[in-house]
């Protein structure tokens, strides 16, 4: 059937043909060309949350994975998969695009971001969902590029016969695309950029890791939402933003790009409560050299307290613009120079919380410093002194309202009893 075919477009019909084994009277085949299902998207459920699926024929998901679903457009291939019972169903088709709050009521609200969806031929299901997608290099909540649909719908239309080589090839082409959603407040990540276009400038001093943004727009804000970064370096978070569809506001005391506005942090040109994130990656004293503006705070010592007062001034601004129960993120690191330990990150959310009430510190492990030679490691052993491997992810929230009466909370902790023995 492909003998005449060339070589590019025999992929494309093999895939015509898998379609069409699904779809016997549904749709022409000529309808599946690439333009129309380009990819492919993994919905997940649970045995509560599966019945609504099917009852409004409406997949949805909250809004950690919200860009992803906007993006879902008419035509794209979908799948279920069912956490508690650990299966994929498919093949779906989206019958909209994604949208937001297509039913508002439906799961009570919890998953706002949704698609219409309708069955396309007998609907199969692939069993130990999670070790087979893993093996295939898929995750769910990521939108699957081309080849990683043509993996799944070779699978499930038939398992058995499937080729594994295939999906050596398809995992070594697709470069990381989007990075972890982190779930324990230790980050760590290998690299400071991820996807196909950079963010930000990783030669730039002290650039930030892209990965820590990404997680903080995910957690902390919506789609549409204005992030602001006053410290903007070399654009890290504005690359980031627009990546997943955030408007974002970037200033800097010495730009390194036209879409960064030359601004003093300690006065930002917003008005009150107007912005919905803020990510912040300050100096940690004086120990980069980013330029020689006179303005530039990274040329005070952190071990003088000038440092921690111009700061301050940052963060009362950053308390202003914000909206009330938004979130701040402030990236700091400690300093250990000639034998003196300044914890830096301790004396900067102290300010902080001067002003914002705390959410949680992270750890994120420093990668690619320039002291991580054996020549530094062998000195912090003889000269007893630790190299830096952490940097402190501090993140603050804007009051909601003053509340008169304290917070009653009623903790039931759980027990652990000691076996007797
Ligand atoms: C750690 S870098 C930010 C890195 C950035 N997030 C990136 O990924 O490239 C800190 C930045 O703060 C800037 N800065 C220092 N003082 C400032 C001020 N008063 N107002 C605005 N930016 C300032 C420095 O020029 C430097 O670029």
């Amino acid at each position: 059937m492909t003998r005449n075919i060339p070589k590019s477009k025999q992929k494309t019909s093999m895939i015509k043909e898998q379609t069409a084994m699904y779809t016997p009277s549904i749709q022409p085949v000529e309808k599946y060309n690439e333009e129309v299902y380009a990819k492919g998207y993994i919905f997940a459920c649970t045995n509560k949350t599966e019945r609504e699926c099917f009852e409004h024929m409406i997949f949805s998901s909250n809004k950690l994975y919200a860009e992803n679903v906007l993006r879902i457009a008419k035509g794209d291939l979908l799948f279920l998969f069912n956490i508690d019972k650990d299966q994929l169903c498919g093949l779906f088709k989206a019958k909209s695009e994604g949208k937001k709050n297509i039913i508002p009521e439906a799961w009570e609200g919890k998953y706002p971001y949704q698609v219409e969806v309708e069955k396309v031929g007998e609907i199969k299901i692939i069993k130990n969902a999670k070790k087979n997608l893993s093996q295939m290099g898929i995750n769910w909540g990521r939108i699957l590029n081309k080849g990683k649909l043509d993996l799944l719908l070779n699978y499930i239309q038939n398992p058995e016969k499937f080729d594994w080589n295939s999906v050596k090839k398809e995992i070594s082409a697709d470069e990381e695309e989007q990075p972890r959603l982190e779930s324990t407040t230790l980050w760590d990540h290998p690299k400071q950029s991820y996807g196909k276009t950079p963010k930000g400038n990783n030669r730039y001093p002290g650039v930030t890791p892209a990965f820590i943004i990404y997680n903080m727009i995910k957690r902390y804000t919506e789609p549409g939402d204005l992030v602001v970064d006053p410290m903007a370096g070399s654009g890290t978070t504005l690359d980031v933003c627009k990546e997943e569809g955030r408007k974002c506001i970037c200033y800097e005391i010495s730009p390194t790009r036209p879409d960064i506005i030359q601004n003093d942090a300690r006065n930002i040109p917003l008005s009150d409560n107007s912005v919905d994130m803020i990510f912040i990656d300050s100096p940690y004293g004086d120990n980069i050299r980013y330029n020689d503006h006179p303005d530039n705070i990274g040329k005070i010592s952190s071990e003088s307290e000038k440092f921690y007062d111009e700061l301050e001034k940052v963060m009362k601004e950053c308390y202003r613009i914000l909206r009330p129960g938004k979130v701040l993120g402030w990236l700091i690191g400690d300093q250990w120079v000639k034998k003196k330990f300044t914890p830096v990150g301790l004396k900067v959310y102290e300010r902080l919380c001067k002003y914002f009430e705390p959410v949680d510190i992270i750890c994120v492990v420093r990668r690619g410093q320039t002291s991580n030679t054996p020549l530094w490691h062998n000195r912090a052993l003889r000269f007893n002194f630790f190299l830096r491997g952490f940097k402190y992810l501090l993140i603050v929230r804007k009051q909601e309202q003053e509340s008169k009466e304290p917070l009653k909370r009623e903790v039931k902790w759980t027990q652990y009893e000691r076996i007797k023995k």
